[in-house]
Order: structure tokens, then sequence, then C-alpha cells
């Protein structure tokens, strides 16, 4: 059994180990055999909203078998005042595995502390969001064939988004060539760009404008309103960047957009039916990657 906290617990040949699962997992989507966590029970525990986490961390652990208990929040004992910490020990007694999402940094890592079984991050504030990273790796490696070398560009609000986190930490273990691109009060946190330096020899460059003449991958992500102190802000910064049709009439015909998603306003509808648009795909990547993230983990 082992948790999964933060992309930087794993190395290179632990996620192409995920990687490599989780195309078994597609393949035996299509093939019916689904038993390999048959008697399990899964607790998804979501303090933050959530549509695609929750509910593909749902579908892959019923995909597999197992059952999933799902906690909610605000029907729960903690509106009566009781601890996160508490919370975490009675669920880690019901059920096999713990699926996480919280909005306090580190929240993930304090409950893999105190559960004896593991414990998933599915999010926590604006640290890390592992499983969306192992996600976003495998729909490139789907797409492109290779992350290796391919250009890059991160879009959006690098400041407070845990999916650039850890994806540009991802990304950078495996070889991409990164451009950071953000309105400049929404840069990526400079430590990070400090750690990819030093651990993979990255050189990550960062501009406030779109250039997507040599772009093979736009990863797109919305601005984070709730973490945000002043709302009227978040709202100003959401009209500093767009991906519209207009922006890409000069880009590459293979250029994939991607995106965490939920897209808010960055993103126009009549995106969504170009040859561009690949972050649905993405999405439905999550069943077969996060089965094997909790086949991973529960099994070992
Ligand atoms: N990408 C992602 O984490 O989406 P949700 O917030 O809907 O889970």
């Amino acid at each position: 059994m082992q948790d999964l906290i933060s992309i930087r617990d794993l190395d290179k040949k632990e996620i192409e180990l995920y990687l490599k699962e989780a195309s078994r997992m597609e393949k035996m989507l299509s093939s019916g055999q689904l038993s390999l966590l048959k008697g399990c029970i899964v607790a998804n525990m979501f303090f933050e909203p959530s549509t695609r986490t929750n509910m593909s961390f749902q579908a892959a652990a019923k995909r597999l078998g197992a059952k999933v208990l799902t906690f909610h929040h605000s029907t729960s004992s903690t509106a009566k005042g009781e601890t996160f910490a508490d919370t975490v020990r009675m669920m880690d007694g019901y059920a096999d595995a713990l699926v996480i999402r919280h909005s306090m940094e580190g929240a993930a890592r304090f409950a893999a502390d105190l559960a004896s079984n593991p414990v998933i991050n599915a999010g926590d504030g604006g640290n890390q969001h592992p499983t969306q990273t192992l996600i976003d790796l495998y729909t490139i490696l789907k797409l492109k064939g290779k992350i290796e070398g391919l250009n890059v560009t991160l879009l959006g609000d690098l400041k407070h988004a845990r999916t650039m986190r850890s994806l540009l930490y991802g990304l950078s273990m495996f070889g991409a060539e990164v451009t950071l691109c953000s309105p400049e009060q929404l840069k990526i946190d400079p430590e990070i760009i400090s750690e990819v330096k030093e651990k993979f020899g990255a050189k990550p460059t960062q501009t406030s404008k779109i250039d997507l003449a040599k772009c093979d991958v736009l990863y797109v992500c919305r601005i984070q309103k709730e973490r945000f102190s002043d709302p009227y802000e978040a709202e100003r910064m959401q009209k500093e960047f767009r991906v519209d049709l207009e922006l890409l009439s000069n880009a590459p015909k293979n250029l994939a957009v991607l995106h965490p998603l939920p897209k808010i306003d960055e993103i126009p509808p009549e995106l969504d039916s170009t040859q561009f648009a690949k972050y649905f795909e993405q999405a439905k990547n999550g069943v077969p990657v996060r089965m094997a993230v909790l086949y991973r983990c529960i099994r070992g």
C-alpha cells in the first residue's frame, strides 16, 4: 500500500509505471475485466467542490469492482465542529483508501500521517494535484507519442493553480521545453522554477505574451478566484487572457489545447468543436489513470 500526496514523491520510473498501468486499465475497460478491487471500499472525502476528480475517482473505483463511500462535508459532523483529524481517523476505519481534497495546503500529507490506509491527494489548496498531473502526462503521451522536447506553454493563473505547479514539475522531469505565460501578477512561485532547474536542468521561460508559433501543447487554466482575497481583482484578471479562434488562427494545425477544467471565460465554447480542443478527452482519461492510482495505492 502506498500514499500519493505529491508528484515530487515520485521519480520518473514510478510515473512511467503509473502511465503504463493506466494504459493497461484503459484496454481492460474495453474488454470488461473489472474486478481487481472487488471487496474494497474507497472513501471520497471532498472538502472543496469538484466534478471531475470526485466523479472520475468514483467511476474508477466502481470500474475496478470497489464500492465507494461519499463523504459530504456539509452534511457530516464536521458541520458540528468535528476536526479534520478525527474525521480522517473515522474514515480510515471504514475504507481501504481515502481520496481527499481540501483547501488547506498539506491536508493530504497530514491525513496520510494519521491514516493506516493509503491516502490519495485529490488537491490540497494551491499546492499539489498529483493525479491531475498523471492525467496530463498520460494525455500528452497519447496525443503526441512523447513528452521530451515538446514545446509546452502553460497559460493562466500560474500563481494559484495547483495543477500548474504539479505539471511544471512533471514536464520538467520528462524533458519538455516549458514556457510559462501569465499576467505579471500571476507568475508562478519562483521557488518552483529554481527547483526544476536544479533537479532536472530545466530552463522554463517566462513571458506575458502568448506566442504559439512553435507550440505543441497549450495548457490553459482558469483564474482561481477562490484563492484571491479580492474577488474584484479576480474578475479583472479573468479578462487578461482568452484563447479564442482569432488567437489560434496562426497556431500549428496539430496544436493540442488542454485544460484541467472547469473552464470559465478563458476558452469560449466555439473552441470546443475545433481540432485543437483536447480537454474533454483529457478529462475522460481521468478514469483509467485514477484506476491505475487506486490499484497501485491499494494493492501496491
Ligand atoms: N481538474 C479538476 O480537478 O477538476 P475538478 O475541480 O472538477 O475536480
